[in-house]
């Protein structure tokens, strides 16, 4: 699915991201719970084994409680990485946060000076909820957008922990294909940068797959549709997204089905376990090697004239 984006502002963030993480004594990574993979930046991925890392999965009231653990346990097997589970009521999480900064900051770090602890996510994640409710109060936004100027700030939360935000960023270039449709169902990529019928028919074929009592929920029925296409009609027509003639409006229903499973109404669901991945980036290494091999021909051919 081709994502239309200016990636020009997040290719900035990304190097002014990766020029501080040297003063930088540990990183408070957000992850979306629905997707934890293809919400991590490759940035901070390549980077942060070296920091400890607290890797924060947001909006798991949403996500497959079972998943979430799954995650975290997937994650946990690194020894620098430590995991916590947030929902809206996050307040009482905070301070479950900063525990976790004094367990994992450097030994000679421990009350000589202030640490700096990083806070990375994509946008949409809950980084400013979180960062409000570390702080206690409403900390200005570090902008996402192009044109908000502000690009890193750093915020005291008390004598021993010191914020470093960044703008939430997504990468120039997603090179697994899954996770450009689960980061478009999740609403982190703009609506207007996508095809809203592609990210429909990607969700639809996983619900089928992975999620088939919540479809019949969703549809008040016993039998399974055959396919996405099914699907998305017997939803439409469920919704009233019809033309003129009866015919469903798919874009519609699209629109509708997105957005029902980023409120929830579709129940907790989870995009990908980390059991799915290996394969995935199997597949992207794959691809990679044969355009390489593409790129290589043509470069002789071109040669050879
Ligand atoms: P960002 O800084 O990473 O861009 O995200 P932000 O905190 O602004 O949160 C984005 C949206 O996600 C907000 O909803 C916020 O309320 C919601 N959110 C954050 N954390 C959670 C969570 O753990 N669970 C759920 N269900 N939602 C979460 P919004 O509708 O855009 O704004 P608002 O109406 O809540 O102000």
């Amino acid at each position: 699915m081709p994502i239309h984006w200016y990636p020009g502002h997040m290719n900035k963030a990304s190097h002014e991201m990766k020029s501080v993480l040297k003063d930088v004594d540990l990183i408070i990574e957000l992850l979306d719970a629905r997707l934890p993979f293809s919400s991590q930046n490759p940035t901070i991925k390549e980077l942060s084994t070296t920091k400890p890392c607290i890797k924060v999965l947001s909006k798991s009231d949403l996500a497959d409680p079972a998943l979430t653990r799954d995650w975290q346990v997937h994650f946990e097997q690194e020894e620098s990485v430590k995991t916590l589970a947030t929902n809206l009521d996050i307040k009482h999480k905070a301070e479950s946060v900063l525990h976790l900064c004094q367990k994992l900051s450097p030994k000679t770090l421990r009350s000589t000076r202030t640490m700096i602890a990083m806070i990375t996510g994509i946008p949409n994640v809950g980084k400013s909820t979180l960062i409000n409710a570390l702080a206690g109060r409403k900390v200005a936004k570090t902008g996402n957008e192009p044109a908000i100027t502000k690009g890193q700030q750093r915020i005291k939360i008390n004598e021993e922990v010191t914020l470093l935000d960044t703008p939430g960023i997504l990468w120039p270039k997603i090179h697994n294909e899954n996770s450009g449709y689960r980061l478009a169902i999740s609403g982190a990529i703009k609506d207007t940068a996508m095809n809203v019928e592609d990210v429909a028919f990607y969700l639809s074929g996983y619900l089928l797959k992975q999620y088939p009592e919540s479809v019949n929920q969703l549809l008040d029925t016993k039998t399974l549709p055959n396919d996405d296409l099914a699907l998305l009609e017997a939803l439409g027509r469920k919704r009233g997204c019809l033309r003129r003639g009866g015919q469903v409006d798919l874009e519609k229903v699209s629109s509708v089905l997105v957005n029902e499973f980023r409120t929830g109404k579709l129940g907790r669901i989870s995009l990908e376990t980390p059991s799915m991945i290996p394969a995935e980036e199997a597949q992207v290494e794959q691809l990679k090697e044969e355009k390489q091999r593409r790129d290589e021909l043509r470069k002789a051919k071109r040669k050879k004239k």
